[in-house]
């Protein structure tokens, strides 16, 4: 059975290295027979969270969000590094969506709604460093929220020479890095249905 993962990028930019990366990572995780739901997550009107707003019931395109989040069992993530951490948009957005839906069958009170959900990592950025420290930060905050975070991780540096004019990764080394990544993704999420 193939594996839904959603795959998405921390950034909305026109021009953003890393949705590049995630439309990368959708041509290769399809190949891999993964099922592949890729987010942009410019297409929802979120605004930044405030208990008050949710308190008034929960906006309309935060609601849709957090149902595709919930209905995935995997997620990559591409991450764009600002000021040596992952993006304000990524924050909002899981403090958003990371409470549970109320009625879900599937959660029970004692867990976290997304403990189990099994995440990769990528980052890149246009530095020597692809953006590293936006990981080291997603994990412990992913770890908090009882996710299986993927150990295989790949932080691509200068993304301004690493995709072809096709949107496709330019060397064997990016395209081996992400792979594993998106092999070890697929694999834990397989053996966690098992
Ligand atoms: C950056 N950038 C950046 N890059 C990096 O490698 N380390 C960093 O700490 C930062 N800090 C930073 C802060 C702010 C506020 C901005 C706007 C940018 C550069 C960043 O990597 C670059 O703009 C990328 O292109 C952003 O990712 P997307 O939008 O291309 O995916």
């Amino acid at each position: 059975t193939s594996i839904p993962l959603l795959v998405f990028a921390g950034s909305t930019r026109a021009q953003s290295w890393n949705r590049r990366l995630a439309g990368a990572v959708t041509q290769m995780a399809t190949a891999e027979g993964a099922q592949v739901t890729r987010l942009e997550l410019a297409d929802f009107d979120v605004p930044l969270y405030n208990a008050d707003l949710e308190a008034k019931g929960t906006p309309r395109d935060v609601v849709r969000l957090k149902e595709i989040f919930h209905a995935h069992p995997a997620w990559i993530i591409c991450s764009p590094e600002y000021n040596g951490s992952y993006t304000a948009l990524l924050k909002n957005t899981i403090d958003w969506v990371s409470s549970p839906i109320k009625g879900d069958p599937n959660w029970s009170s004692g867990t976290k709604p997304f403990e189990g959900k099994v995440v990769g990592l990528l980052a890149t950025s246009p530095g020597a460093l692809g953006g590293v420290r936006s990981l080291s930060h997603l994990n412990p905050l992913l770890l908090n929220l009882q996710c299986w975070v993927a150990p295989r991780q790949y932080a691509m540096p200068r993304a301004g020479e690493a995709f072809d004019p096709d949107g496709a990764l330019a060397t064997e080394a990016h395209r081996n890095a992400v792979h594993g990544v998106i092999q070890q993704v697929l694999w834990a999420t397989q053996r966690f249905q098992d």
